[in-house]
């Protein structure tokens, strides 16, 4: 794993929009694994900045979310796909035919198969972008879930509704299921970038980067994963045990690379 520590919160976004506009620029029909929740926002919205002001152009993109919540349908305000219509689809240049999400309406059962099916037609996912819960999920893969698993529906725990009730006024429906891509789902993504910021996830992060792997710690799976990049601002990297090491050697790359045109130090 690479792991970033960024000065801060919006530097660590503009780095990982960086490796998204890098990996645009490299492929011809790029596929971009997705997520919802808090921190891929500012992620999205420097996206949404370098397309306005800079032609940063999503035409050739597809997209294939992380999950869906059971029983939203796809005009709901809650729905994910709800999320990613506000905060990146409708401000890029993205054709809408290309951006796929579970569908979290139909047989929950088939709906998992059936989007495996679709990532597969589309030749895989080049780049995943992740966050990561306090609990150590990925997607919602919470503790303890299969690190062999497929996209499928996950009964999410306590920890990640009450974090996630946030979204949901106090008397609105909030699901407790969701359709999730599963930990074998996200490893077959050819990279993976997972951003945290803020000292609500250091432990979690801490655990994903340096524990032990363990189903009890889903992002811990990445470990097995041979190019993951992990972003961290101060706040998340708090608990890292190596974290000298990881800016040593940060330093020695940007040295390497310096020069790289169009890098966000
Ligand atoms: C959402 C998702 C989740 C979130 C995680 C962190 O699509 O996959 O794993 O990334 O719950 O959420 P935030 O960023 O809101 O702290």
């Amino acid at each position: 794993m690479q792991v970033i520590i960024t000065a801060n919160a919006s530097a660590a976004a503009a780095h990982a929009a960086d490796i998204v506009e890098r990996t645009l620029a490299e492929l011809e029909a790029p596929v971009f694994g997705l997520a919802t929740g808090s921190t891929p926002v500012a992620l999205y919205q420097a996206l949404i900045e370098r397309h306005r002001h800079q032609g940063l152009s999503f035409a050739r993109l597809t997209t294939f979310n992380l999950d869906e919540y059971v029983g939203l349908p796809p005009g709901h305000p809650q729905s994910y796909r709800h999320f990613m219509q506000r905060e990146l689809f409708d401000h890029v240049d993205i054709d809408p035919a290309n951006t796929f999400l579970p569908d979290g309406t139909g047989d929950p059962l088939e709906a998992g198969s059936a989007y495996e099916a679709l990532i597969e037609d589309h030749g895989g996912i080049d780049l995943q972008v992740l966050g990561i819960g306090r609990n150590g999920h990925i997607g919602f893969n919470e503790p303890t879930s299969s690190l062999g698993s497929r996209t499928r529906v996950k009964t999410l725990t306590r920890d990640t509704l009450k974090a996630n009730a946030r979204f949901f006024a106090p008397d609105e429906f909030q699901p407790s299921l969701a359709l999730t891509m599963g930990i074998a789902t996200i490893l077959e993504a050819r990279s993976i970038l997972l951003i945290a910021t803020g000292e609500a996830k250091a432990e979690a992060v801490a655990r994903c980067v340096e524990g032990p792997l363990s189903a009890l710690v889903p992002a811990s799976a990445l470990q097995l994963h041979p190019k993951v990049t992990v972003i961290v601002d101060p706040a998340a990297a708090e608990r890292l045990e190596l974290r000298d090491y990881y800016e040593f050697a940060a330093a020695h790359q940007r040295q390497l690379h310096r020069a790289t045109p169009g890098e966000t130090p």
